[in-house]
């Protein structure tokens, strides 16, 4: 029996991904770039050793996963047995830094975690950009997570999806940059973004003008990213969430994430500008707030955020590594 065991660290999206060209290989519509975490990501461990008999043995956080959940990993381990020529079921173990509920645990360290361990353990030979595609294969932004620090993501334009694999940008090396998350809810997101992007795309009026400004986000981005100009970023990064989200809310029926302390968290943010601080919001599907700002301004950050009205608490995380394999037996 071969095991392994895979870390890889959540990643957040400063030019948001929100829509796909094809729906079962997970191919973007556009392209978008992130950068990878310390914190917020998953630890799993894979084992070919036939399950629990007839079925993959699946745990989340130390207790069997849910059916959803047991079903997408199960679906994403059958891609990997039918790639390795293998058929025994396998045990999974996957814990999230963060507690799952919590709403912030995220696909894309936990697919990245997936497959670097699942390719390990059944014994396939892949490149960062093959895991990447593989990742992809279980959630979009799970392909950005195999590679550490600023991340692009290519669209690619090949119907077999080969060509839409993520990259590493910039190492971030030298730039000391944090995102401060503010947690504005408890529980999972009302709907989880693979179905929210299918019905942006199907029933937005604006779906089709956001995802043609992608490209000037992403190339202004490059351009902030390899002057480490911050305001550059962070003007790109607010502009690309505020265009997603708006094309998402003009869904039929529509999709909006936000709560009350997500607006005032948003308050918060550009307060902090008016008096000299860097700071930039970001936000995903879902009610949460994450700023990015230097690493020298994060504390007063995560205070001035602590003390917006419906924020239950901050958490500082500086950039991190790709995905990687910790273990293997
Ligand atoms: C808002 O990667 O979770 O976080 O590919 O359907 O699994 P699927 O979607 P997912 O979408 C992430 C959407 C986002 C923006 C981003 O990370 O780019």
């Amino acid at each position: 029996m071969t095991s392994a065991t895979a870390v890889a660290g959540t990643n957040i999206a400063l030019v948001k991904y929100w829509g796909k060209r094809d729906q079962t290989l997970n191919l973007p519509a556009a392209g978008s770039l992130s950068l990878t975490l310390d914190r917020l990501g998953t630890r799993t461990r894979v084992a070919f050793d036939g399950g629990d008999g007839s079925a993959d043995r699946i745990a989340l956080d130390g207790a069997p996963a849910g059916q959803k959940f047991v079903s997408r990993a199960s679906a994403f381990l059958d891609r990997v047995r039918g790639r390795a020529a293998i058929s025994a079921c396998a045990t999974v173990e996957t814990f999230n830094s963060v507690p799952t509920a919590a709403g912030l645990a995220s696909s894309a360290s936990g697919f990245a975690a997936l497959a670097v361990a699942a390719a390990q353990a059944a014994g396939l030979d892949l490149s960062p950009v093959e895991l990447s595609e593989l990742a992809r294969l279980g959630s979009g932004s799970a392909a950005r997570s195999i590679f550490g620090g600023f991340v692009e993501m290519a669209p690619g334009s090949r119907a077999d999806g080969h060509d839409a694999v993520a990259h590493a940008l910039d190492s971030g090396a030298g730039w000391e940059v944090r995102l401060v998350v503010a947690i504005t809810a408890a529980g999972e997101k009302a709907i989880g973004s693979t179905a929210a992007m299918a019905r942006t795309a199907a029933t937005s009026p604006y779906y089709g003008a956001w995802v043609r400004s992608v490209e000037d986000d992403l190339s202004a981005a490059r351009t902030a990213i390899a002057a480490r100009d911050l305001n550059g970023l962070g003007t790109v990064a607010e502009r690309s969430a505020l265009r997603m989200h708006a094309s998402a809310m003009a869904a039929d029926p529509p999709i909006l994430y936000w709560n009350p302390a997500t607006l005032a968290a948003m308050a918060t943010v550009r307060a902090l500008r008016e008096r000299g601080v860097s700071a930039f919001f970001t936000i995903d599907a879902g009610p949460h707030v994450k700023v990015l700002c230097a690493a020298a301004e994060a504390d007063a950050v995560a205070a001035a955020l602590n003390g917006t009205a419906g924020v239950l608490r901050t958490l500082i995380a500086a950039p991190g590594p790709g995905a990687r394999v910790v273990e293997a037996a």
